[in-house]
């Protein structure tokens, strides 16, 4: 079976499809709020502090996996001890429970699209997304029609599918973000919008910041699911984990970067809160992008942007799964796609449908949307990252110097990998509950 697994093209390819997953929504409209919220610069330097040392640990520890065994999330940890097995499964239900809400916010994308492609803009973008988001149909459609959009890549194959795409929308979208960063930096706002993110105010420096930097930083890199591991297992023998941990790290953080520069001077110049929160994206962008020359251009290249960071990670979920079913189930490529598209939308539904008849229908105190957007980003990815880290620290024999080398940075690494970063992950976990 490991003869017929896939493997990237080249390593640029996988650098790239990695990128592609990491880059989501998380970067452009999860990353500016919560940093607009928690204090801008101050928490950029704790944000690139933590990815730079502790989060890239855990990424190793995937990418080495990957590496090292060729499997299926789920096989690797059999293949580590068969009663591991239920540690892939733990990865396979969080990433098949992600895009369950991740491409409802797809489908709105979709709706945007259309609005700015056909020139019918909203008057009041407050009213026009609350009326939009709790209709019953085309949200639910345009969920469907997401995913459905998303399942064509894997359904092809890592090359003919997954490669191509992300190699044809990544640069797309890196074009796009620096053609509207660079619009947004000639605006009256824009020397306030980079005070905003580049000059510290340590007086916003606590824990709770800490917390939601860490927290943020380990979403956006798409680790404790298994994506990375998945990812990983299509490398090429030769591949330096490290430095391909720091290149994905180092291409994530320049776009989530990029992409408060595209926001914060927009925000500044129109008076709105930096820290508007989902609407950000939204209710307060499109808002903003009418009152612009060239509104329904903007607007377009704004949401099209939206939608390549949101597709090729969905890709990155879906095949993950895809991957595992292929593999445990025994069933070809298509017919596991087929499987995990029906699993997604039976629970997609009612996600989509918590913004209007579902409304008052409430678990734990939760709509099903936010349930599923806090339980996997607060409980289930923490909880499988610390797995994955005790797993590689203390029960493969000689992991560490496979993936960190044996010097002083090796050493350090061991270190942090066994000690420092469970410990941390453990009190991520005990707040976030
Ligand atoms: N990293 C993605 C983003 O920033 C979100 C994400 C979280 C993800 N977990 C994932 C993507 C697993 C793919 C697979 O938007």
């Amino acid at each position: 079976m490991e003869n017929n697994r896939p493997e990237w093209s080249s390593h640029l390819s996988f650098i790239v499809a990695t990128v592609g997953s990491a880059v989501g929504l998380g970067n452009i409209w999860r990353f500016p709020y919560i940093m607009g919220k928690n204090g801008g610069a101050v928490f950029l330097i704790t944000y690139i502090l933590l990815i730079a040392f502790i989060c890239i640990i855990p990424l190793c520890s995937e990418l080495g996996l990957g590496k090292l065994y060729k499997k299926d999330v789920i096989n690797t940890f059999k293949s580590i001890k068969p009663k591991y097995a239920w540690i892939g499964w733990l990865c396979i239900i969080t990433v098949t429970l992600i895009p369950c809400f991740y491409f409802v916010v797809g489908g709105w994308i979709l709706n945007y699209i259309w609005v700015f492609l056909t020139g019918n803009t909203a008057h009041n973008y407050a009213d026009y997304f609350n009326s939009f988001s709790s209709q019953i149909y085309m949200p639910c459609f345009l969920t469907i029609l997401f995913l459905l959009m998303t399942a064509i890549f894997p359904f092809r194959g890592v090359n003919s599918g997954i490669e191509k795409a992300n190699n044809l929308m990544m640069p797309l979208f890196v074009i796009m973000l620096l053609i509207l960063a660079g619009f947004a930096l000639t605006l009256p706002g824009a020397k306030e919008g980079l005070a905003f993110m580049f000059k510290p105010d340590f007086s916003q420096f606590n824990k709770t910041m800490i917390l939601t930097a860490l927290g943020q930083a380990l979403f956006t890199l798409s680790i404790g699911m298994g994506t990375i591991l998945t990812y990983g297992s299509y490398m090429k023998e030769n591949t330096n984990i490290v430095k391909s941990a720091y290149t994905l790290i180092l291409c994530d953080t320049f776009i989530a970067v990029s992409a408060g520069i595209m926001i914060f001077p927009i925000v500044f110049s129109f008076g709105t809160e930096p820290s508007a929160g989902v609407s950000l994206a939204f209710i307060s962008m499109p808002q903003m992008f009418a009152q612009l020359p060239c509104a329904s251009l903007f607007g377009l290249i704004f949401f099209v942007l939206l939608f390549f960071a949101s597709i090729t990670s969905g890709i990155s979920m879906l095949e993950t799964t895809v991957s595992a079913f292929i593999d445990n189930l025994k069933i070809s490529r298509k017919k596991a796609t087929v499987l995990t598209v029906f699993i997604i939308s039976l629970i997609s539904i009612p996600a989509s449908l918590s913004f209007g008849v579902l409304k008052y229908f409430k678990i734990f105190d939760k709509t099903v949307f936010d349930l599923l957007d806090y339980s996997t980003s607060n409980i289930f990815l923490p909880f499988n990252t610390l797995i994955i880290c005790l797993i590689t620290g203390w029960c493969i024999p000689q992991f560490w110097k496979k993936v960190f080398g044996e010097g002083f940075i090796g050493g350090l690494f061991n270190i942090l990998l066994k000690f420092i970063v469970p410990i941390i992950l453990i009190f991520v976990l005990i707040t976030g509950i």
